[in-house]
C-alpha cells in the first residue's frame, strides 16, 4: 500500500507543477500575442504581424502619448491600435475597454526596449 500512496503524491505534484506552469502561459501579453498573430482578429484579414513583425517598429508606442498613423492623429495607444484595425488589417474597431484591447496592449506593451 506503501506505493500507492507514493504514486498518489506523485500524480498530485504533478498535477500542481502542470497547474502553475499552465497559468504562467497565459499572461494577459501572452494572451495579446495571439491575436497579434491572428489574421481574423476582429474581424480582420490580414495579422498585425505581417506588418509589424514579432512587434518590430512598436517597442516605443507604449511610451507615446501622440500617434500618427497613415497622415491621421491618435491620442491613445488604444487609438492607435484600432486605427490599424480598421485600416490595416480591415476589421472592425474594438471596444477600448475590452479584454482583448488590454491584452493586445499588454503585448504592445511587453515590446518596450527589445530593439
Ligand atoms: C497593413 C500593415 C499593417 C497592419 C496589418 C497593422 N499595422 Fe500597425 N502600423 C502600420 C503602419 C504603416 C503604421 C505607421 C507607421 C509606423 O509607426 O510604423 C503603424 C503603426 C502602428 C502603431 C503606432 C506605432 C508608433 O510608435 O507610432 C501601433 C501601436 C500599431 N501600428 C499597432 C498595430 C496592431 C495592434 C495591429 C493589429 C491589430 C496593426 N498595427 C496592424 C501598418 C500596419
Amino acid at each position: 500500500m506503501k506505493i500507492f500512496k507514493v504514486v498518489a503524491l506523485s500524480l498530485l505534484i504533478i498535477g500542481l507543477i502542470f497547474s502553475v506552469a499552465f497559468a504562467k502561459k497565459h499572461l494577459p501579453e501572452e494572451r495579446g500575442k495571439v491575436f497579434f498573430d491572428d489574421p481574423k482578429f476582429a474581424g480582420g484579414t490580414k495579422a498585425c504581424n505581417s506588418c509589424h513583425p514579432d512587434g518590430k517598429g512598436l517597442e516605443k508606442a507604449a511610451d507615446k502619448k501622440v500617434f500618427n498613423i497613415m497622415g491621421k492623429t491618435q491620442k491613445s495607444l488604444e487609438e492607435a491600435v484600432n486605427v490599424c484595425i480598421v485600416n490595416a488589417n480591415k476589421g472592425k474597431a474594438i471596444d477600448i475597454k475590452s479584454v482583448q484591447m488590454k491584452e493586445i496592449v499588454a503585448y504592445i506593451k511587453s515590446l518596450k526596449g527589445k530593439m
